[in-house]
């Protein structure tokens, strides 16, 4: 019954989340085409849009329903989310040519395009941001957590670049668990704050979505480390095993299987 209605919550969602950016997004006939193609084709690829959705529910759980327009907040973060997934994916980064099912913005486009592509997402989700439909002094905190959440001190491109220089390091368990709660815990603790932000919440309950923001943004990045040994390309849709070509850092491969998920578990648990 539970589960039924979380899928229904998820489904839900992403209907929701999936219209304002088709909505939002220009079409592929604007000029110059090649860029909202690209675009495009990475943001409708597939994705879960679990950022937009913790977002909505943190909205929904401080306002009692969901506020009008928190799907542009949310549209704003899965831009975010992925502009940074087709830069990760760039030959420069992680070189992948599978995420979410389809070949990668650069393989389809040209890298020229595909950096240009993240590029515009990022910019395009100042502007939504902009707009939003919240008091102006929300929308300004809105603003500076995500820019932060997404910058370079305790943020997700300081965890891109801890990553990226921690390859075949075996970095200590500190050093692993700051690329994961900056490269990736950032950006979900963002998205929980400002859906909270956006529903006009106070003190206590943010630092509340902020805590919870934590403990699961950490879990999400370890859990996406397992699934990188445990699944194949087909159920990932991405290509799987491939933190161990490169000696990335992770948590199976400083803690074991077994460990890593009883990790995430206690801190799904505590959150
Ligand atoms: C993948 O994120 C990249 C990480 C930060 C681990 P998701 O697992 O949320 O990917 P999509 O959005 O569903 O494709
Ligand atoms: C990606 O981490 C983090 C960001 C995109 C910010 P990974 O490199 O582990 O993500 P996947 O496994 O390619 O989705
Ligand atoms: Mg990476
Ligand atoms: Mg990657
Ligand atoms: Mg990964």
């Amino acid at each position: 019954m539970l589960t039924a209605s979380i899928q229904e919550t998820l489904e839900a969602g992403r209907h929701i989340v999936d219209a304002a950016l088709d909505r939002l997004i220009p079409p592929v006939d604007q000029q110059p085409e090649s860029i909202h193609r690209a675009m495009r084709h990475s943001v409708f690829a597939g994705g879960k849009r679990l950022r937009p959705i913790l977002c909505l529910e943190a909205a929904r759980m401080i306002a009692g329903s969901l506020p009008a327009g928190i799907e542009e907040l949310g549209s704003a973060l899965e831009m975010l989310h992925t502009y940074s997934l087709i830069h990760d994916d760039l030959p420069a980064l992680d070189n992948d040519d599978l995420r979410r099912g389809h070949p990668t913005c650069h393989v389809v486009y040209g890298e020229a395009t595909a950096i240009l592509a993240g590029d515009a997402l990022q910019t395009f989700a100042y502007e939504v941001l902009a707009k939003l439909r919240c008091p102006a002094e929300a929308k300004v905190r809105i603003i500076e957590e995500i820019a932060r959440a997404t910058g370079t001190v305790e943020g997700m491109i300081g965890g891109q670049v801890m990553d990226l220089e921690a390859e075949r390091k075996k970095p200590d368990g500190k050093t692993l668990e700051f690329i994961h709660r900056y490269k990736t815990g950032a950006l979900i603790t963002a998205s929980l704050v400002t859906g909270g932000l956006y529903a006009g919440c106070g003190h206590a309950e943010l630092q509340r979505l902020r805590d919870f923001g934590r403990s699961v943004g950490l879990a999400f990045q370890i859990i996406d480390d397992v699934l990188d040994v445990t699944q194949s390309s087909a159920q990932l849709g991405k290509t799987a095993g491939k933190d161990q070509a490169v000696e990335k850092a992770t948590y199976p491969a400083l803690f074991g299987l077994e460990a890593s998920i009883k990790q995430a578990d206690m801190l799904v648990a505590s959150g």
